[in-house]
């Protein structure tokens, strides 16, 4: 099993909407595609059609594999969890400070088929929860919306990705292609990283929180929209890489290319 961290460390990058939508678009693929929730608030189970908070996950049962749930795509996802007392939260705290691979061990004992791939919505980096994130993952698929956060940011996220040895990629989001300033920002964005920003830019669409509200999966409620045709692609290049890239490494169809390369 392959496993793909999305994260970014802008907030409202699209991370969780990303997580969901594309393990939704991967089993389309025929991948088998599990999303873990490593976030606190617990709102993963929203994107895919949950109408309540879970009480029970990843971060508060043993069995936590036995609360994986199964949404109308067919996509199996486990959700964090409610946040629980100060105490349990403080004691999670600890758990994930004192062990930084703990999600990386509870990830070794998924027993699911070698096509199976794992996509975890995680907490903005800096924090914990990027951080179990990136140290479970073969790939750190890197969100970018298009404001000028996204490059204050940029360079220490690069330093812990480069620090980690992780292979990555990233994906600008939230384009308004009207607005100046982002098509300034992912200009700039290309520029600085090259090759390693994918060609696929996940444009802003009104449409993406109304499926949420509606509990439906954007890309089937609205399959010909221009925010559509961009998951679809950056479905594509993850089944790609799931294919052949996480395999074969650089150079590869699919595979993740050098940043700073034009
Ligand atoms: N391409 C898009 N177009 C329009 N709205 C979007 C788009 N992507 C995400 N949104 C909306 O922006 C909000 C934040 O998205 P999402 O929760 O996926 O981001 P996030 O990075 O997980 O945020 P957080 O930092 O809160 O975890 C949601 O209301 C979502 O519906
Ligand atoms: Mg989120």
């Amino acid at each position: 099993m392959k496993t793909i961290a999305v994260v970014s460390a802008v907030g409202g990058a699209g991370r969780t909407t990303i997580t969901a939508e594309l393990a939704s678009l991967l089993r389309w693929h025929g991948h088998a595609p599990l999303a873990i929730e490593c976030d606190p608030r617990g709102l993963l189970g929203f994107h895919f059609g949950l109408r309540e908070p879970v009480r029970q996950g990843l971060s508060n049962t043993a069995d936590w594999a036995a609360h994986g749930q199964r949404s109308d795509d067919g996509v199996l996802f486990v959700p964090w969890g409610e946040p629980g007392t100060r105490a349990t939260r403080a004691e999670i705290a600890m758990r994930l400070h004192a062990d930084p691979h703990w999600l990386r061990g509870l990830l070794r004992h998924v027993d699911l088929s070698g096509d199976a791939v794992a996509l975890i919505d995680s907490a903005p980096w800096p924090s914990p929860f990027a951080e179990q994130a990136l140290a479970a993952a073969d790939l750190a698929l890197v969100l970018l919306p298009s404001l000028p956060q996204s490059c204050a940011t940029l360079a220490p996220l690069r330093q812990a990705l480069d620090d980690g040895g992780m292979a990555r990629a990233y994906v600008v989001t939230r384009l308004q292609p009207g607005r100046q300033l982002h098509t300034d920002v992912s200009v700039l964005l290309r520029a600085t990283l090259g090759n390693a920003l994918l060609p696929y830019e996940i444009h802003e669409d009104a449409g993406v929180p109304e499926a949420l509200a509606r509990g439906e999966c954007f890309c089937r409620s609205t399959p010909h929209s221009q925010t559509a045709h961009d998951l679809q692609g950056l479905a594509s290049w993850v089944s790609g890489w799931l294919l052949n890239g996480a395999r074969a490494g650089d150079g590869q169809a699919g595979a993740v290319r050098r940043e700073g390369t034009p």
